[in-house]
């Protein structure tokens, strides 16, 4: 609050008429931090290209409490910059949902903007369908309702380098922004400005002072709201293997105690788990950091003298005290690729100048080819990365901000529903450990903690996780004699097995259940058919009428859902023709891709349909909230 009022005090001391300074908003719609970092890492640069204008960075859901105040103070922006990522099924990021809502409903506006010039920057992957789709819708409307789009929409790629795309992104907008910012006699233009390497401020405490402190997520049981900032403490209870030991992979049934938490979720939501990195992780870490794992130390957004270090926000990045053990653990991201910004931030603090050098070079344009390659397709993670580098060893200020990047929650879709376990949200969840091409065996954060949990059925030391849910729009239909159609392969399965605990529990009831349909693949049947006996049993009380299946390493040729898909093709059209509900979970660069693309042909030959009709077909499937997709 008081640091909301004292940046509002400064935007309204900053005139903004002629030769006054001028106010800036730079907007994020962030999920994992990459859209933050770039609009906080934009608003530097800037900040020391134009001393006359007043960047504020804003997280699009702070900006307005209620959705009216959204149009009145978006009314009075004079230029704003838009970092906005794209999720999912083409979804917005979770703070910029309410946003997204807002802006994309409100039709009869007509044109109220043109007093804003403004700029957007995406961020999505070319490998999913919808690539930067909220990115392209925000900077079409706000263009519409006549705002002055200063540059082209970028289209940041996270399959390839994104850190790239937003590079060539600002080079094109400097001159505009020049244009906007700069006086006529400033002479300054064509200087290269450096950002300075952003910095948290760390105090270090005597353990005898800290060790009774000492504070964790701020958990919040009982609370009204529980969302990534509330999250609650909820205990494993029950933890059990899916695969059966014939199988070289592993997936995990995993059970979090609610009750009594305030926690509440529907069926079909999601679960947001924070998790720890692993203790071998963490000792790589704190080694090539020179820090010893009791070391407790404060850390803060703000200057001793309460104002801001930069980036906007007086926020601590994590609760502290904490030692470097825990906070390694708990929030430091270390095995994915380090984005350029850190590997410029190491280079800052190589002692040894040709390491400091060889760093600068794989961040600079030139070392693109090779960045791609050593870091990027090798999946070299930043410890990898640090191992290589020993002198580099920055101060923990420097690597919370610049370096690592927060540690984030993984989500999972629910595999149970509340009316079959109201006190209990289930996981299913597939363990991430391969071998990369520099021949790391990455093992997968969460994955790995939920195989090993220990379960309070065995232990009274049982494990534990800050937890959160987030709501979906995967739901069934509110009329369960409304028919569904599922496809779910693999761990694709798991809102479904939510989805039939509620058809059975409405079946129990005395509901009228419509017709249903499950298409379900894995590798073999004796090795990775996972809730087999649930599945079958669902079948016997009649809450689903067929399960089809397909097991793509056991007979002579690969089987797919989809392939099971085109065999029932009429099957499948005549549930549609009777206002079925089509859902697909799992994987969205393979199989969600191949479902859709048989889908179309299933509409376009039953129904006697040309190609593109068959694609409005689908298209208004989708918009009617009929063809839902849990995709990731
Ligand atoms: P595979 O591993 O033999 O290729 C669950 O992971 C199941 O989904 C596995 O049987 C897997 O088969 C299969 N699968 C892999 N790619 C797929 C795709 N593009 N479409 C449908 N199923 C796929």
């Amino acid at each position: 609050r008081g640091a909301k009022a004292a940046d509002e005090e400064e935007a309204a001391a900053a005139d903004d008429g002629s030769g006054g300074r001028k106010n800036v908003t730079v907007f994020f719609g962030t999920q994992t931090g990459t859209a933050e970092g770039f609009a906080k890492a934009l608003a530097e640069e800037a900040k020391a290209r134009y001393d006359k204008a007043v960047f504020k960075v804003v997280d699009l859901d702070d900006y307005a409490a209620e959705d009216e105040e959204f149009e009145e103070k978006l009314k009075k922006e004079k230029l704003a910059l838009f970092f906005v990522a794209t999720y999912g099924d083409g979804e917005p990021t979770d703070n910029a949902a309410r946003f997204y809502k807002w802006f994309t409903e409100g039709n009869e506006r007509g044109v109220w903007l043109s007093d804003l010039e403004y700029a957007v920057f995406g961020l999505g992957n070319r490998q999913y369908e919808h690539f930067n789709k909220i990115a392209k819708v925000v900077d079409d409307l706000l263009s519409e309702q006549g705002g002055k789009r200063l540059v082209p929409v970028g289209l940041g790629d996270d399959d390839q380098c994104i850190e790239d795309d937003f590079n060539a992104w600002k080079e094109a907008l400097w001159p505009e922004m020049d244009r906007l910012l700069r006086d006529e006699n400033d002479v300054s233009t064509g200087t290269t400005y450096t950002a300075a390497i952003p910095e948290y401020r760390v105090e270090f405490i005597k353990p005898e002072e800290a060790a009774h402190l000492e504070r964790n997520f701020s958990l919040a049981n009982g609370h009204a709201v529980h969302d990534a900032q509330h999250p609650c403490r909820a205990n494993v209870a029950v933890r059990r293997e899916l695969h059966t030991p014939a199988s070289d992979r592993s997936c995990t049934h995993l059970e979090f105690d609610i009750a009594g938490s305030g926690l509440m979720y529907e069926t079909g939501d999601h679960v947001g788990v924070y998790t720890e990195n692993c203790p071998e992780v963490v000792e790589e870490a704190e080694r090539l950091l020179g820090y010893s794992p009791e070391t407790f130390f404060t850390i803060h957004a703000d200057k001793e003298d309460g104002t801001p270090l930069g980036g906007g926000s007086l926020a601590p990045p994590f609760p502290s005290p904490i030692t470097v053990r825990n906070a390694l653990a708990r929030y430091a991201d270390l095995l994915n690729s380090p984005k350029k910004s850190s590997l410029v931030a190491l280079a800052t603090y190589a002692s040894d100048p040709a390491e400091a050098d060889r760093l600068k070079f794989l961040a600079s344009p030139a070392g693109k080819d090779e960045y791609a390659q050593w870091v990027v397709a090798s999946q070299r993670s930043l410890l990898e990365v640090m191992a290589e580098f020993p002198s580099a060893k920055p101060p923990l200020g420097v690597f919370f901000a610049a370096v690592a990047p927060r540690l984030q929650p993984r989500y999972y879709s629910i595999s149970s529903s509340p009316s079959m376990a109201p006190t209990r949200i289930h996981v299913t969840c597939a363990l991430v450990n391969e071998t990369t091409p520099a021949g790391r065996v990455h093992k997968g954060v969460c994955s790995t903690w939920i195989k090993n949990a220990v379960p309070s059925e065995e232990s009274k030391d049982c494990s534990w996780a800050p937890i959160f849910v987030r709501q979906s729009n995967f739901k069934l239909p509110a009329d369960p004699s409304v028919p569904i159609i599922m496809i779910g392969p693999g761990t694709g399965l798991a809102p479904f097995r939510g989805f039939l605990q509620e058809r059975l529990a409405q079946k129990e009831s005395g509901a009228e259940l419509g017709q249903s349909m499950f298409f379900f693949g894995c590798r073999n049947s004796k090795m990775d058919f996972i809730y087999e006996d649930e599945l079958n049993n669902f079948l016997e009380q009649g809450a689903m009428s067929e399960l089809v299946l397909a097991f793509s390493r056991q007979g002579p040729t690969k089987e797919y859902v989809q392939h099971k898909m085109a065999q029932k093709a009429s099957e499948i059209w005549d549930m549609i023709s009777q206002g079925a509900y089509i859902y697909v979970c799992g994987d969205a660069k393979g199989m969600a891709r191949d479902v859709h693309k048989v889908l179309h042909t299933i509409i376009q030959e039953q129904g006697s349909l040309d190609s593109s009709k068959a694609e409005s077909f689908v298209k208004n499937l989708q918009t009617e909230g009929r063809y839902l997709r849990d995709v990731w």
